[in-house]
């Protein structure tokens, strides 16, 4: 398709991680796209859009800026905007948005919400207990034994989950939500049942009415080699997951995807946007963990080196209701992402702390280098938040990716920060062993 200056598309990404680097990376390479701005944008993805800066829980400023500046479409990166609301009034006054409406955000934004919809329209899931108070979440969970899994409600950034080994474990988790660790997240909890099996993260791109399978990924969510340590957003990620298959995909589909995508039309909600679902694969089939309403960061990552398409056009084809009239192509190439953390991440990242080389690793073969929190400050790039670049290579298997992943990762010199050396572990076991 060939396009006049006047008909270029101009869009607003909103996001600042490496998530939306890699959004900004893949929009910039559309022949559609005239302008794109981001907000507030980091060092990387102002290589590829105009930073500007705009208050996005200030709705009317977010609609006068996308008027003033003729934006055709708003892309919204992370969950809190989501969840807050940005989208309905956005869309109310005229702006296309790809995201889901505020009721359907609510997928991400309430685990109950999710299970009491999974409950209703038969999707596989663990079963669950919503309390609003300590004393009867602690009977249900007596009742049920360990393990068991403890859970804040609302948006907790990642920390609001306790898989629970043990009843004390267990019953600790229900104070500490009780308690106001979570803040608002833990005014109730959803109390879960433990699954077991292998974790993987699916993803569809959806119209309202129409779920367009868009890939999967495994993270890794621990901070410590051999997934040990804290809980993190996700220390690297590989797609595709071995696990998802093409039956996989397909049963996937059917018994959770598509009767989500119903029961929300039903209850007045129909969802648009990205339906992330965290999925358990056990010995019964999938089950769904949890649901996001966006893409996964860092999955986010390996997904667009892999996406072949134009993200534009599958993003326009989404908020226009035509998905049903859209294919989508991968690279059989497996891609693989290390994430580089600041020093003391997750707990207290130590920012400030100067980073070279990424520049030499970026220009390696079949490398990207995506920025999360990262800043230029006096001709430095400095760290600047808790997860900050990733490192993302794309080869014929997981372990080829890996190889050169970790060569552009040596490339790096960073006193102030430090990664899991063994990203994609599981595929490249897998791997090894079909040899
Ligand atoms: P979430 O924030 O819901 O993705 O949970 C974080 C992590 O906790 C998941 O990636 C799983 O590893 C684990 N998890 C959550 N729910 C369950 C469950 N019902 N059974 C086993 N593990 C779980
Ligand atoms: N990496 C997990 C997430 O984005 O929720």
């Amino acid at each position: 398709m060939t396009t006049s200056p006047s008909d270029a598309l101009k869009v607003l990404l909103i996001g600042s991680g490496g998530r939306e680097h890699a959004l900004s990376w893949k929009l910039a390479a559309s022949p559609l796209l005239g302008t794109l701005y981001c907000t507030p944008g980091n060092p990387g993805i102002a290589e590829c859009a105009t930073l500007i800066d705009l208050d996005i829980d200030d709705h009317d400023a977010v609609i006068a800026f996308c008027h003033s500046f003729e934006i055709d479409l708003v892309v919204v990166g992370p969950e809190a905007p989501l969840v807050a609301g940005i989208t309905d009034p956005l869309i109310a006054a005229g702006i296309k948005v790809f995201g889901p409406s505020q009721a359907a955000a609510q997928l991400e934004g309430s685990k109950g919400f999710t299970k009491d919809l999974c409950a209703r329209f038969d999707i596989p899931t663990g079963s669950y207990g919503r309390f609003n108070n300590a004393p009867k979440a602690k009977a249900y969970i007596r009742e049920q034994g360990a393990p068991i899994v403890v859970k804040a409600d609302g948006l907790a950034a990642g920390k609001g989950v306790v898989v629970a080994m043990t009843l004390e474990e267990a019953l600790d988790a229900v104070d500490a939500c009780f308690e106001g660790h979570f803040g608002d997240a833990g005014a109730e909890v959803v109390i879960e049942e433990f699954l077991d099996g292998e974790e993987a993260s699916f993803f569809c791109i959806c119209d309202g009415t129409t779920a367009l399978p868009f890939g999967s990924a495994q993270d890794h969510k621990r901070v410590g080699d051999g997934d040990t340590g804290a809980n993190t957003g996700g220390m690297g990620a590989y797609s595709p997951a071995p696990i998802m298959d093409e039956a996989m995909t397909e049963r996937v589909m059917k018994e959770l995807i598509e009767p989500t995508m119903r029961g929300m039309a039903e209850i007045g909600a129909p969802f648009s946007g990205v339906l992330f679902a965290g999925l358990m694969i056990g010995k019964d089939g999938p089950k769904l963990i949890e649901y996001n309403t966006r893409f996964g960061d860092p999955e986010c990552q390996v997904l667009m080196t892999r996406l072949k398409d134009d993200l534009l056009v599958i993003m326009l084809a989404a908020v226009n209701k035509m998905l049903d009239q859209v294919s989508i192509r991968w690279s059989d190439d497996a891609a693989l992402t290390v994430v580089m953390a600041a020093e003391g991440y997750p707990a207290s990242p130590r920012k400030g702390t100067v980073i070279k080389g990424v520049e030499e690793a970026d220009a390696l073969p079949d490398v990207k280098v995506f920025h999360a929190g990262t800043v230029h400050k006096d001709g430095e790039l400095l760290a600047n938040g808790g997860r900050v670049l990733n490192v993302t290579a794309t080869g014929k298997s997981v372990s080829e990716a890996q190889a050169k992943a970790y060569q552009a990762v040596s490339k790096i010199d960073w006193a102030g920060g430090f990664c899991r050396s063994d990203i994609g572990w599981r595929a490249v076991e897998r791997e090894k062993s079909a040899r």
